[in-house]
Formats: C-alpha cells, structure tokens, sequence
C-alpha cells in the first residue's frame, strides 16, 4: 500500500483482513498502520519509485495498491507495469482526469457529459476581463494538483479579480492556467466506483465536508468528515449518475486510447431537480470517504482488486453493510493553512465502539504524536445514521491532543432528512 493517510490506513486494514493476504506493507504508513495486525511501514516516500519496486521484488510482493494522486499522476502504474510489476491504479494517461482540471473540463465537454460551463484562461488579464462581465459566485480553480484546496469561490467580481492576482503572483507556485466556471448550485455527492475499461462497479454513495468549520464555512480542506450512504440516492438517480456521467466517462477514456483501470471517484452535484453534473474527477479513493465505505465494505477487497486485474471485475461480489458508516476528522489547529505537529495524542486506544483510522500520525517508541493536519478520522459504524453518528462523536471525546479541532456538525445534511 503507497501511502500516509487515513484513506490508505482504512485500505490496508481492509486489505489485510483478506484470507488471502499474508502481509500488508504501508510505504510510509503513519502511527496507525504501524499498530494494525498484519500491517508494517516501510520507510519509502511514494514518489521514491526506484525504492518501491526494489522493495517489491525484494519482498516477492504480489500487489502494490496505490492510494494518493500524486505517484498516480506521475506515472507509477506505468513504472510498476514496464518491469512487470503488478500495481493497482491508473496510468499516467488515464490520471490525467484528475492531474489537469482543463483536460478534465475539455474532456467533459467534448463527450458531453453535464458539468458547469467553464473556460480556460492561460493569463491573469484575460481572466479578468472576463471575470468583470459575469455574474458572482465565482469559481476560480488553479490547474493541477491541489490536494482539494486549489478552488476558490467568490462572491463579488472585486475579490475575484484580487483571488486571481494572487494566484498568479504566488510566490511559492505561481499558475500557468486557471479555469473560471459557473457556479452550480444544490448538494454535493462522492460517486467511487471499480474501473477497468468499460466495465465498472460502484461502491457505495458518500459525502463529505470539505469546508473546515461548522456551518460549512471557511477554506475547504482535503475533508472534514464523511458518511455512506447517502439517503438520497434513489434508484433514478443513480441510473442518472451510471448513464449521464460514469459510462460516457469510461467509454471516453477507451476512446482517446487512455482506458480507465483503478478506484475512479466523481465529485458530483446533485441540482435541484435530481440531476447530476460532474465537479471533479479523482484518479483515486476519496479521504475520508474511503473511511467509511472501507468500514462498511464486507467484501473481500484483496479479491475485488484481484478480479479486476484479471479482467473478471463483473464475477464478483460486492456487498456493503446496509447500515451507516460515519467518519469525523480531528485536524491540528490552523489546518489547512499552518500548522504545528508533534503533539501528544491520547485516548485512542480506549475507544472501543469505533473505529479509529489514522492520517497525520507517527509512533515514536510507544507515544503516538501528530505529524500532519488531518491527524486521525473517528469512525462509528451503526444500523441507523444517528447510531453512528453518536458512536464516532462519544469516541472523540475519549482522544484528545494539543490544538486539536473538529467539526461537530458531521452529517448535517444527512440529520434534516432523517423523520423525527
Ligand atoms: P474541486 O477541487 O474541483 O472538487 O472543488 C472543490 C470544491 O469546490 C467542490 O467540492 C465544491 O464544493 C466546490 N466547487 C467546485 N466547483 C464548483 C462549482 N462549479 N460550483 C459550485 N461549487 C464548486
Ligand atoms: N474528500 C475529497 C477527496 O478525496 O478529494
């Protein structure tokens, strides 16, 4: 498993829970994968792909499961694959539906799947120009990878203009391309489904929280929190989101010779009239959307990942537990912009009616101390939606660390639907 976060410690428990799977190895893993049964860190970066497949071949690994965008997008499955190396993902090519919000935008249109207008702007002039004709919100996205942090939405064309000049001045990485589209109005769904070519299985709906306070307010972050399933996913509305968007997606990518294989996550919004239009698209799992689907997941996933790769992803099995899953993220304090890490975490191993998934963690000796700004995503798992909403929230208060925030409002979409 390549990766550090909550989203690959939830995939390398599920995976070593596999009858099939002897060991797990996480390079890196963080404090959480190094405490899982049957799970090891292995000290190399995800970018490090000569290390990787030393490793690999070193330790006869039959599988790498690759979890985060960016070795995706550069190309790892492409590597593994030209030394014969099995890996699970995307090719370079195929990323590209994640690397790039242009090429996702032009691909959008050009197979004509729903998604808000847009145009392209290779200046901070012309961006302008047009910002001043059109009408607020805004929505301004720097192209490439931003870790879901790279979107800003404005409600006047002054702070536009303002957002737009500061991208282009960033000192730190300053844009070559920006896209500016319309805003789109009404609920936010995470569609994740199992790829390869045109054939495809969709996990379980999910949502989550993006912005970092209550209310959903404040910058977006990579996810505050997530539950599955969403309720209100009907059966129409997912033949909708299977013929409207997945298909023409999958057939498009065959066609322009850069077929999809690996987990494919739509970011979708659900308008008010139960239609569905294409935010983003992630070459990946979601985080924390992983969390809980993982925990409600009662396939085998060794299995799926293995069916798939051998082309046989239409024979297998796939049932999620019927009930709610439902994560809360503790962050450090100042996430997403700066903050401190090294704080002594405490309490997790009392929690006993959730389940616990690390991110930004590490075990030094025998202390558990945070390493990042997502620290660990609290999980309750009930067979009603406020079951595990109270099992994630009373097991929160058992862990504390220094600084610690998080939202209490997880799933309050969820909470207005549910009869009192
Ligand atoms: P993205 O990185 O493209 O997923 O955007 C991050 C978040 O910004 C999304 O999850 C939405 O909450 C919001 N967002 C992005 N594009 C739009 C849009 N066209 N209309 C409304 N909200 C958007
Ligand atoms: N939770 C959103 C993402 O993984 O991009």
């Amino acid at each position: 498993m390549v990766g550090r976060g909550g989203r690959e410690h939830a995939l390398a428990w599920k995976l070593a829970s596999s009858s099939k799977v002897q060991h797990v190895f996480v390079a890196p893993g963080n404090g959480g994968t190094a405490l899982e049964k049957g799970v090891t860190n292995v000290e190399i970066e995800p970018m490090d792909f000569d290390g990787l497949t030393e490793f690999v071949r070193k330790e006869k690994i039959y599988l790498t499961v690759v979890g985060p965008e960016e070795p995706l997008v550069e190309g790892i499955v492409d590597f593994f694959s030209d030394q014969g190396l099995l890996c699970f993902g995307p090719s370079r090519d195929a990323a590209r539906l994640e690397a790039s919000k242009s090429f996702a935008k032009q691909f959008l249109k050009r197979h004509e799947i729903p998604t808000a207008d847009f145009k392209v702007f290779e200046t901070c002039e012309a961006a302008i120009e047009y910002v001043r004709k059109i009408e607020p919100p805004i929505v301004i996205k720097k192209d490439g990878l931003a870790a879901g942090k790279g979107v800003v939405i404005k409600e006047s064309v002054k702070e536009a203009i303002t957002a737009i000049e500061d991208l282009y001045r960033s000192p730190s990485e300053p844009v070559k391309r920006i896209v500016i589209e319309d805003f789109l109005e009404g609920e936010e769904l995470s569609y994740i489904a199992l790829v390869d070519g045109l054939k495809f299985r969709a996990f379980s709906t999910s949502q989550d929280y993006k912005r970092i306070y209550e209310g959903d307010r404040g910058p977006n972050t990579g996810g505050m929190g997530a539950y599955s399933p969403v309720s209100f996913v009907d059966e129409l509305l997912e033949k909708k989101i299977v013929e409207l968007i997945v298909k023409p997606t999958l057939k498009g990518m065959v066609e322009e010779g850069a077929a999809y294989r690996g987990f494919l996550y739509f970011g979708l919004m659900i308008d008010k009239k139960k239609n569905p239009h294409v935010v983003e698209y992630n070459c990946r799992f979601g985080d924390p959307e992983t969390q809980p689907i993982m925990m409600r997941l009662e396939s085998d996933l060794f299995g799926l990942l293995e069916n798939t790769m051998e082309g046989r992803l239409d024979e297998m099995d796939l049932e999620f537990n019927p009930g709610t899953a439902l994560t809360i993220v503790m962050a450090s304090q100042g996430y997403p912009a700066n903050y401190e890490t090294g704080s002594i975490i405490k309490g997790t191993e009392s929690v006993i009616d959730a389940k616990v998934f690390h991110s930004g963690t590490v075990l030094t000796g025998n202390r558990l101390l945070t390493s990042g700004g997502r620290v660990l995503g609290v999980t309750g798992l009930g067979t009603q939606f406020s079951d595990a909403r109270t099992k994630a929230y009373d097991s929160i208060k058992k862990i504390s660390f220094a600084g610690q925030q998080y939202r209490s409002d997880i799933g309050h979409m969820e909470l207005k639907r549910i009869p009192k």
